[in-house]
């Protein structure tokens, strides 16, 4: 059989581990693996060649995405699925992997099911905003970049008497800045799957914690929240409070970088896992991993579920700053 395997979307770190792990455990199993590049605007493109073992040598390190990614809007065109289907056609691909986000996910789940081409799932985002699985690729490496440059925040927030707001990624959701708030022991979070007036209680925390004799801040704040982006929430505050406020906006920093040892670990049981099961003839699925175990389901659960929000972990910020 010969696989195609594509990065989708924003590239997030452990991407290269899993391509690394279709080819080789493609390898062992005597299938061919083609790399496309550039997501599925190089599929439309015919932009494709084939992967050799040794082409994934020395990527298992490196942050980003060898196969390069986009985002293609014109892939949403049935047009322009069907001339990608004989892009693959004509290279004799059968099967894709495809390492992604929910947008990458819904656009194979449409593919196979127009197409008959044989699709995997493997989550690459750094959101962790899927259902289904607890952890996406990317997710942790992401987590440790904004902890460590919190904890230098920290530093100059102390020296000074300083409340900074710092913004982290994660579009519509919460995950990241939850995790990051309770690894960095942040004063307060705002996210967008928060249950309060995050305003309201923000501008309560705060006092609390002046009354409690705390002088410096940190206020993690999700760049999908409801209340606005970082640099928003710092000038309302300002108006409102007169507060001496600084605001960080953390950005792409946290998409690079050599990958955490975690990533590494799942993008390489991802990859060969995808591998397997279409070897067995399984397709349609898309793997991640539940309380410790991979996992597989529907391409199809996309469509269907909600990605868990953070819940609980979003007060226990608070309660740990006390
Ligand atoms: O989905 C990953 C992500 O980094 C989000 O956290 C962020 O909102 C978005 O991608 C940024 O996208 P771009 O790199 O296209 O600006």
């Amino acid at each position: 059989m010969r696989i195609g395997v594509l990065t989708s979307g924003g590239d997030a770190p452990g991407m290269n581990a899993a391509i690394r792990a279709v080819v080789r455990q493609a390898d062992a199993l005597g299938h061919e693996v083609w790399g496309i590049h550039r997501g599925y605007q190089g599929m439309l493109e015919g932009d494709m060649d084939p992967l050799p073992s040794r082409s994934c040598a020395n990527i298992l390190q490196r942050g980003g995405t060898m196969l390069h990614t986009a985002r293609c809007a014109a892939f949403r065109d049935p047009l322009r699925r069907t001339e990608a289907a004989s892009k693959l056609k004509e290279a004799g691909i059968e099967a894709l992997v495809i390492i992604g986000g929910d947008g990458s996910f819904r656009a194979a789940e449409t593919f196979q099911r127009e197409h008959g081409v044989a699709c995997a799932g493997i989550p690459g985002t750094i959101d962790n905003d899927l259902p289904g699985t607890e952890r996406t690729l990317g997710f942790d490496t992401a987590l440790n970049t904004a902890v460590e440059a919190i904890d230098r925040i920290r530093d100059t927030a102390s020296s000074h008497g300083r409340l900074f707001l710092v913004e982290v990624m994660g579009r519509s959701s919460g995950m990241l800045a939850v995790h990051t708030a309770i690894a960095c022991g942040a004063e307060a979070v705002l996210y967008p799957e928060s249950p309060e007036d995050s305003y309201e209680a923000l501008v309560s925390g705060l006092n609390a914690s002046w009354m409690r004799g705390k002088r410096s801040s940190i206020v993690v704040v999700a760049e999908g929240d409801t209340v606005g982006r970082a640099m928003a929430v710092g000038e309302r505050l300002k108006r409102d409070h007169a507060l001496d406020l600084r605001v960080v906006v953390l950005g792409h920093v946290q998409r690079g970088g050599s990958p955490s040892a975690l990533d590494r670990i799942w993008g390489s049981r991802w990859g060969a896992d995808a591998v397997l099961r279409l070897d067995r003839g399984e397709s349609g699925f898309y793997l991640g991993e539940v309380a410790g175990a991979l996992v597989a389901q529907p391409l199809s659960q996309i469509l269907e579920s909600q990605p868990v929000p953070p819940g609980d972990l979003g007060r226990l910020v608070a309660i740990l700053a006390r």
